[in-house]
């Protein structure tokens, strides 16, 4: 990592590996972050060396997160967000964006990193008025994630749960969409799904540089067809304009023109 390279003589905090490329750290690196090690920095590069589409990707992905959770607090009157594979913090964070908007907003982050885990100081600067916590776990483990939550949110309120770039992680369509059913069959009408992933069947260079990624020893991604990311919504109620490339869900006057991406995402209410 930059701030934390491993110079010789000094080692890694514990429970890093720094041998191995991980996804939170490459994508940090994408974003143009400061935490991400050598390792990282090659399989980043490796991977933009073949597609370089993948910054615009990432960066697309982070400003359709930050329009979701804009649209969730400011018209929805979403106050509680469970934010799932959250990622080393970034510029506007699920809880900066929420808590900009309503200052009483709580926020749960989940991811299994222990890079993540040590910087989750960063995403725990809850305004007073909020609060923010962090749980070390797994997303293969819903019931463990809920349980968890929990303490800092009332389950029995509406809820936003936000997954965005993590469902590639599961390997199966069919255990992803189990997760899915699992977290939003325990919040009330009125809560939230917002998804995005990458994408498969848009653009092959993308899925030759992913086969590479998975191939490297990091932790699998797996794209999915449009079809396979519309069905984790299934018996949700989706809002316009649907499952689109991030960069056409709701663009601001201000974002960039809005090209097709081989990210697709959508946000969708429980009925
Ligand atoms: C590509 S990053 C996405 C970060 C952020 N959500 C975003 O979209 O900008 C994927 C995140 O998922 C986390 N992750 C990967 N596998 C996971 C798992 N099995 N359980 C929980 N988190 C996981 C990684 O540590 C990483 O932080």
């Amino acid at each position: 990592m930059n701030d934390h390279a491993t110079s010789p003589g000094q080692a890694a905090p514990q429970g890093i590996d720094t041998s191995v490329p991980h996804s939170a750290r490459i994508w940090n690196y994408w974003l143009g972050g400061k935490d991400h090690y050598p390792v990282d920095e090659q399989a980043g590069d490796a991977y933009t060396a073949v597609f370089p589409g993948i910054v615009t990707i990432a960066r697309g992905s982070r400003a359709f997160l930050r329009r979701n959770i804009t649209y969730l607090a400011a018209e929805a009157g979403i106050r509680q967000f469970l934010d799932v594979g959250t990622g080393l913090p970034s510029a506007d964070n699920t809880h900066e964006v929420a808590q900009r908007i309503a200052s009483g907003s709580r926020i749960v982050y989940v991811d299994n990193d222990p890079l993540v885990l040590a910087h989750a100081r960063d995403l725990l600067s809850s305004t007073p008025q909020g609060a923010t916590s962090y749980i070390d776990a797994d997303v293969h483990a819903p019931d463990r994630i809920l349980a968890a939550a929990a303490d800092t949110l009332d389950l029995s309120r509406p809820t936003a749960l936000i997954l965005s770039n993590i469902l590639g992680h599961v390997a199966d369509t069919g255990q992803a969409r189990s997760i899915v059913d699992q977290l939003m069959g325990a919040l009330p009408s009125g809560s939230y799904l917002s998804v995005n992933d990458g994408s498969r069947g848009i653009d092959p260079i993308f899925e030759q540089a992913q086969d590479a990624y998975n191939e490297s020893g990091a932790v699998p991604y797996n794209l999915r067809t449009v079809d396979e990311i519309t069905s984790l919504f299934d018996g949700l109620d989706l809002l316009e304009p649907g499952v689109v490339p991030v960069t056409q869900w709701r663009p601001e006057a201000t974002s960039p023109a809005p090209e097709v991406i081989a990210e697709h995402g959508g946000l969708a209410r429980k009925p």
